[in-house]
Formats: C-alpha cells, sequence, structure tokens
C-alpha cells in the first residue's frame, strides 16, 4: 500500500476537518446548527437503514447487535446509529473528525471512535460483528486498493451471512487522479462484482449504478 496517499488523505481531510468539519462532511451547509446537523444523519439513517431492516437486522434485536461504520466524520451518521444499535465502532482517518465525533458521541457510552490508518480496521478490538455501513467515504478515496483492502478488512469482522451496505461513486465518467483526495475512483457494476468475489461477498443488491450514490448490499459468504 503506498504510504504516500495514506499521508496525503489524513493531512486533507484533517484540514478540511479544522477549517469547517460540518460543511465538508455534508456540503449542503456551511453552518449547521448542531440540530440540522445530526438531524441530517437521522435522515440517512430513516432512508438506508430504516427501511432495510430485514436485510441488516436478519432477525436480530438491533439493541443486540454490534455495528460498524468507516469513515464517520463529525458523527453525524454515527449518533443516529448509536440511536438504534447496541454496539457502534466507527473509524476515520483525520484525527480532528475524530475529536469532533468523540466530543458529539459524549452521551453515548456504547459507541467507540477510533483514528485509524485509511485502509483497514486493525485498530478495532477482535470482535464478530452483525452489520457494517459507510456512506460519502469511497466516493472520495482515489484508490481502488484501498478501497478494496477495506471491504476484505470488513469480511474479516462480519459474522458469516452479515451485510457491508455501503456506497461509491457510480458515476464512471469521472476522472479521478490517483492523488485526489476529495474526487474518488469510480465503480462500474462489473467492477463492484469482481471486488465483492475477490473479498469474499456475494452481491446480492445494488442500486444507482452509473451515478454518484451507488449503493451495495455485499452479504460475507
Ligand atoms: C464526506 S465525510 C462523510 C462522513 C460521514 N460518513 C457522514 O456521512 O457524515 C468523509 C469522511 O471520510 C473520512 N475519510 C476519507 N478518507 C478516508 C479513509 N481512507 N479512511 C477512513 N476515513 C476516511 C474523512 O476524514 C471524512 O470524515
Amino acid at each position: 500500500m503506498a504510504d504516500n496517499i495514506l499521508s496525503k488523505m489524513r493531512a486533507e481531510w484533517d484540514a478540511r476537518a479544522r477549517e469547517n468539519a460540518r460543511y465538508y462532511v455534508n456540503t449542503a451547509n456551511q453552518n449547521w446548527t448542531d440540530d440540522e446537523f445530526f438531524q441530517s444523519g437521522e435522515r440517512t439513517v430513516a432512508e438506508e437503514i430504516l427501511t432495510d431492516m430485514t436485510n441488516i437486522c436478519q432477525g436480530k434485536d438491533p439493541k443486540a447487535m454490534r455495528v460498524l461504520e468507516i469513515g464517520c466524520g463529525a458523527a453525524r451518521v454515527t449518533r443516529a446509529l448509536a440511536g438504534l444499535f447496541g454496539e457502534v465502532h466507527a473509524v476515520d482517518i483525520s484525527p480532528e473528525m475524530v475529536a469532533q465525533a468523540t466530543a458529539a458521541l459524549a452521551g453515548f457510552p456504547h459507541a467507540h471512535v477510533y483514528q485509524n490508518n485509511g485502509t483497514d480496521l486493525s485498530v478495532i478490538p477482535a470482535a464478530d460483528f452483525d452489520f457494517a455501513f459507510s456512506t460519502i467515504v469511497f466516493q472520495h478515496i482515489p484508490s481502488r486498493e484501498v478501497i478494496e483492502n477495506y471491504v476484505r478488512d470488513v469480511s474479516r469482522l462480519l459474522r458469516p451471512g452479515a451485510l457491508f451496505k455501503f456506497q461509491v461513486q457510480g458515476d464512471v465518467t469521472i476522472s479521478s487522479t490517483p492523488d485526489d483526495t476529495w474526487l474518488g475512483v469510480p465503480f462500474s457494476q462489473e467492477q463492484a462484482l469482481a471486488m465483492a468475489e475477490r473479498c469474499g461477498f456475494e452481491m446480492r443488491y445494488n442500486h444507482g449504478a452509473g451515478q454518484q450514490y451507488f449503493w451495495l448490499w455485499f452479504f460475507k459468504r
């Protein structure tokens, strides 16, 4: 793994976080209030998780589930996840994002945030996870190798049959450069399917191919 892209991602995301973390997390607003910011995370959970509980919970009580989030930013979505699930573990590459997420999760002792190396989940204590989630993170990662490394490591942590639901950039007309930490590498349906197979997942569903919000449902084999 090229160390220079990992350090560039960390430095540039940390600079964005120090400048205006919430804006770079969700560019819909330059001056998010606490309420508006965390409500937008509740909306993400309402749209992507509460509508999909059969695939996500598979009969389990959400309060008995341990879940993982990649690229938590300032805990916009993490807080909503912590309101729903029994245990939440989230990683982010930026120390400043992690500091802001940790502050935002002060009232949620069952939510844990870690600064990671930008390419795997080795920082997370070994445990079986019931669900993994990531949104508006991989669309910023310019390296297919880094993304695939994450997908493989999620497979290591998920229990068999569990779901990793995540979003990638699906607009393949976008040309990202290998060191651009804002515009990530896009995936076609075929590339997503091949990645699932290589990493020990069944890609059972996908939605939004060709668009920015290309959602993938990877079930651990
Ligand atoms: C646009 S924000 C989205 C945050 C959060 N997922 C949300 O929806 O509110 C992207 C986040 O991904 C993090 N990030 C970028 N590259 C990363 C990487 N390689 N590994 C882990 N986190 C990364 C950034 O630090 C930033 O916090």
